[in-house]
């Protein structure tokens, strides 16, 4: 099969634009909802913490960026039908930009994402922490307005537009903020003065963001596959519905390493346990997995937003 022809770099950039968007938004969620109330009392480990989530969410931003350009010019190439080269002409990108639904939802998107990068640039002025993470939970669920969501008429649409909102900002919570996490217990491995109690905290309070993430995602998951795959049968016997099962079945196996990790690994973290050492690597060995498997998710619903919604198919 021909990668090209059957979509795959559209697809393959829209999955690394979610991830990267995730990663922007779930770093600065973090860093407000758990590294910063976790890290209070040990002032050099939250310096730490806030300078590597800054050049973890300026990185991820400037990827979402370039995706988020190679997007559009992919876009432009699909609804024009020109070849990629032809469909860079500034005519037909400003057809697309200004003439597009998703053309005027990418420009303000671009807006919004050099708001953020100026918000992350000056960091230290006040309310500027804030204004981060309000733009980057905006460029995350604006994305909405670009899928399928953005096609389903009336009142049914609006319900859709919410649910894909309220979806993908609880996606961008927990599959970005478990790269923090990750970088955080690897610097408490690393750093002997920061204690395994930071840990612990930091880990219970991210596995409660993480519950409430996945309560949002299910609901709001179900309210997507209503409207866009309607019945079980379409689930199993439409292209559409057997990837979004495999997505599924992705989803299914990182709750397993979350559980893992809150039930089995967090609780080995308070002092009495003594194997603290051995909990922390096997904590972030398993959320590094758990980020594997969240950005393949990432990949999958890149190539979801590509393809006929099941319920059209039958
Ligand atoms: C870690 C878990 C999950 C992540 C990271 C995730 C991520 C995403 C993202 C980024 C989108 C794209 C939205 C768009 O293009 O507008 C999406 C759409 C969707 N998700 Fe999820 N999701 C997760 C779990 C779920 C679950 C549990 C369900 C079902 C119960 C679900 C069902 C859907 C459906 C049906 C869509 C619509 C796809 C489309 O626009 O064609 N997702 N998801």
């Amino acid at each position: 099969m021909d990668w090209f022809a059957a979509g795959g770099p559209l697809i393959a950039v829209r999955g690394i634009h979610f991830a990267a968007t995730a990663v922007v938004a779930g770093t600065l969620v973090f860093g407000t909802v758990v590294a910063k109330p976790a890290s209070l009392s040990e002032q050099p480990v939250a310096r730490m913490l806030r300078t590597q989530s800054l050049r973890v969410a300026s990185i991820a931003l400037a990827v979402a960026l370039l995706s988020g350009a190679a997007w559009l010019s992919l876009q432009a190439a699909s609804m024009s039908g020109l070849p990629l080269g032809e469909a860079m002409t500034s005519q037909v990108l400003s057809t697309v930009l200004n003439q597009t639904q998703f053309g005027v939802v990418t420009e303000m998107r671009s807006v919004l994402a050099i708001f953020l990068a100026a918000c992350l640039a000056f960091d230290r002025l006040p309310m500027a922490v804030w204004l981060a993470l309000a733009a980057a939970l905006g460029l995350t669920a604006s994305i909405a307005w670009t899928g399928h969501a953005a096609s389903t008429p009336g009142e049914l649409g609006n319900l859709h537009l919410a649910a894909d909102a309220l979806h993908l900002v609880a996606a961008a919570s927990w599959v970005g903020g478990l790269l923090p996490l990750t970088l955080l217990l690897a610097s408490v491995r690393r750093d002997a003065a920061a204690s395994a109690s930071l840990a612990r905290d930091a880990t219970r309070r991210f596995s409660t963001l993480g519950i409430v993430c996945v309560a949002t995602l299910v609901v709001t998951g179900v309210v997507n596959a209503w409207i866009l795959v309607g019945s079980f049968h379409a689930l199993l016997v439409t292209e559409y519905g057997q990837v979004l099962a495999i997505k599924l079945g992705v989803f299914a196996l990182m709750l397993a390493f979350a559980a893992v990790n809150r039930f089995a690994l967090t609780p080995q973290l308070a002092a009495a346990s003594g194997n603290q050492r051995e909990a922390l690597q096997k904590l972030a060995r398993n959320s590094f997995v758990e980020i594997g498997l969240g950005f393949a998710i990432f990949a999958l619903v890149g190539m979801l937003g590509t393809l006929h919604p099941a319920l059209h198919l039958l």
